[in-house]
């Protein structure tokens, strides 16, 4: 892998008293490029614009998919990744579904700690902020006929964040929406494909003026079951037991802290189900 360092750093414009969200970017970005039918060397660039023609087709069609995950920045003051070969593991399932080439996981591993041991003094150390990290891929090709792109960018940048709600842990005031959906079987919504994002926002906007903060979507067939919400997955205490919606639709995405919290729960004793849950 190639590294070509900044000069000069930008961590001294940063103000970590107030990271808000994607607002502030590493030194470097990841760059691999997918052309002649195979992933070529990657690199590691200082971050900047990148030239894009008015064609690309990304940019009409939306074959493009992402990830996002946390680094931590722990009491010893050494920088920890949360589960990072789940998340590349997850963008090759999402490759897959969205007809993009699948990507070696053990090297991207091995190159995403590279940038991230490069970058380490840009995570935050206050409890509840991270360094945010967002591999993405997506079509390169400048042509506007609707097809399966032959040249992709997978890249690689990362943000110092607060926690996404705010510093202080609040409530989130969820509106569950019967008139719009996020996902149907048989669709995109178990993948992080930037399109069910895009198709999202005009629930969230009326959500918003209705004075909630995200949209919980129900099934996209009766409109009658939990499905998930805007950005994370939804899980209930009922009684003693640990309640969340299956992934059996394949509407849903498999998150990781979904995972994780299954996981802890299920160690700890608890009753969990996942199933169907009527709204
Ligand atoms: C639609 C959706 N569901 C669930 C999640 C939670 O996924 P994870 O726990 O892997 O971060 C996200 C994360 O961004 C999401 O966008």
């Amino acid at each position: 892998m190639k590294v070509k360092q900044r000069s000069v750093s930008k961590l001294p414009e940063i103000d970590f008293s107030n990271l808000g969200f994607g607002k502030y970017f590493g030194d470097h970005m990841l760059l691999r490029r997918y052309e002649k039918g195979a992933w070529q060397e990657s690199q590691i660039l200082p971050f900047e614009d990148i030239p894009l023609s008015p064609a690309n087709v990304t940019l009409h069609y939306a074959q493009s998919i992402f990830e996002g995950m946390k680094a931590f920045r722990g009491e010893d003051g050494i920088v920890r990744l949360f589960r990072p070969e789940q998340n590349i593991a997850r963008l090759n399932r999402s490759a897959e579904r969205m007809a993009i080439p699948l990507i070696d996981e053990k090297k991207t591993l091995e190159e995403l700690i590279a940038l991230i041991t490069l970058d380490q003094d840009f995570t935050p150390p206050h409890i509840g902020s991270s360094l945010y990290i967002r591999p993405f891929i997506f079509a390169t090709d400048p042509t506007l006929g609707v097809k399966i792109s032959e040249t992709y960018n997978f890249m690689i940048i990362i943000t110092p964040v607060d926690a996404y709600y705010g510093r202080s842990l609040q409530t989130v005031k969820i509106f569950a929406t019967k008139e719009f959906i996020r996902a149907a079987p048989g669709g995109t919504g178990h993948v992080k494909a930037a399109a069910n994002y895009a198709q999202s926002l005009y629930a969230e906007k009326i959500a918003q003026q209705k004075g909630y903060r995200q949209t919980m979507w129900l099934d996209g067939r009766e409109h009658k079951y939990v499905d998930e919400v805007g950005t994370m997955n939804i899980m209930f205490v009922i009684n003693d037991t640990l309640i969340t919606p299956s992934l059996e639709q394949g509407t849903i995405l498999a998150g990781i802290t979904r995972d994780s919290v299954l996981h802890l729960a299920r160690d700890l004793g608890w009753k969990v189900e996942e199933r169907r849950i009527p709204f």
